[in-house]
């Protein structure tokens, strides 16, 4: 009896239990917990509305704002480019005036201006605000505009002393680069002028350039002479040439820019006529170009060049620096011409954040 008893309660256990699994999961089945339990209370920066909270949203907030008062001669490129060309990424730039309020800095080129100053970004500034002035001529071609000379906070310019420098450098490699070659030359002194008009200041290098065109041939180019260079056959045409004659319109303290980085990194040799030897020095390794002012007269630099072409073992040694260092080209199509000033001063108003006031600018920038 007990013994059948007790197997008559297990049995009896055994049912209730089945039982009991198989009404649970149907009450699971219909009602599964995770639709009946209640949310846990979101945290309150969960609340933050339906707008993308991904890192990279986060740090374009955090970026300070750039704002392009105008387009320097009405250039534009795509603002993307600073990340792609240079890898600058650290501000925002913007050309939206609506912005303005909010701009940590305000770049206003100065060609733009107008006389009477009427095309400025309005006043009262914000207190946190810095004005850019960008300027890239020399002196030689600039105005004076008047009510200039104590509005800005930071000047932008090629001069080694503007408070953002922009040019292109040379940078230095702790690997050395075994494996420059010479290009190939099929021309020996070549020449591409773009402006000759007498305004700019040309005449100094004209005069050096008639009394040495008389001793040696030289190929030209450019807008100003018969034989127009497309952007795509600038640097193929420059690493033809033995030697290239970086001539600047009008000589002024670190006034040479593209006309010295462009052989250089094409792999050509400069012969340059501007500030003095030891200014270049400043920016290129002496054994990288040949100066005018190393040579009393014109026809002595046109033998010395002439003797060079026929000595290889010479011509090379003006290449040895490609060994440690590394040129960029830089870029050459009209709408870029501001793209390395307008990414540089992003980059430096991410940087930077100093109280800073730049009194007589002209005083500065003509002394
Ligand atoms: C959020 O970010 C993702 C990935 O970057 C993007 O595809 C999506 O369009 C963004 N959504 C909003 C609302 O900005
Ligand atoms: C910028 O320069 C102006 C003019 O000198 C000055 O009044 C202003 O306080 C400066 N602001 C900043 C943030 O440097």
């Amino acid at each position: 009896m007990s013994s059948t008893n007790g197997s008559s309660l297990c049995r009896l256990g055994l049912i209730v239990t089945f039982a009991g699994v198989i009404s649970l999961s149907v009450v699971f089945l219909w009602f599964p917990p995770s639709n009946n339990c209640p949310l846990p209370l979101p945290r309150p920066e969960q609340y933050i509305p339906a707008k993308n909270k991904s890192s990279s949203t986060e740090a374009v907030e955090d970026k300070p704002i750039l704002l392009l008062w105008t387009w320097p001669e009405n250039y534009r490129f795509d603002l993307s480019d600073c990340k792609k060309l240079y890898n600058i990424d650290n501000c925002q730039i913007t050309d939206d005036r609506a912005l303005y309020s909010n701009a940590d800095a305000v770049m206003v080129y100065h060609r733009g201006i107008s006389w009477d100053l009427s095309n400025l970004p309005p006043s009262p500034r914000p207190p946190f605000q810095r004005w850019i002035w960008l300027h890239m001529e020399s002196p030689t071609n600039t105005q004076r505009i008047p009510g200039l000379e104590n509005l800005f906070n930071l000047t932008l310019s090629y001069r080694h002393d503007a408070d953002i420098p922009v040019r292109m450098r040379l940078t230095t490699r702790k690997k050395p680069d075994e494996g420059f070659v010479i290009p190939k030359k099929d021309k020996l002194v070549c020449w591409i002028v773009s402006n000759n008009a007498p305004s700019t200041g040309v005449g100094a290098r004209n005069v050096f350039y008639r009394e040495f065109s008389k001793y040696i041939q030289v190929h030209m180019f450019g807008k100003a002479y018969a034989t127009f260079l497309d952007y795509s056959h600038y640097y193929p045409t420059m690493a033809s040439c033995k030697f290239y004659l970086s001539f600047e319109n009008s000589i002024h303290k670190d006034y040479f820019t593209e006309k010295i980085n462009g052989p250089l990194a094409a792999g050509t040799v400069p012969v340059v006529l501007g500030p003095p030897r030891k200014n270049y020095e400043n920016f290129a390794p002496g054994n990288a170009f040949i100066h005018v002012n190393d040579f009393p007269d014109p026809k002595s630099l046109a033998e010395y060049l002439l003797q060079l072409d026929k000595d290889e073992e010479a011509y090379s040694r003006f290449f040895t620096w490609r060994k440690y260092l590394s040129p960029t080209p830089h870029l050459i199509l009209q709408n870029q011409e501001f793209v390395l000033a307008i990414c540089t001063a992003c980059d430096h108003i991410a940087r930077h954040r100093e109280y800073k006031e730049a009194h007589d600018l002209y005083k500065w920038y003509f002394n």
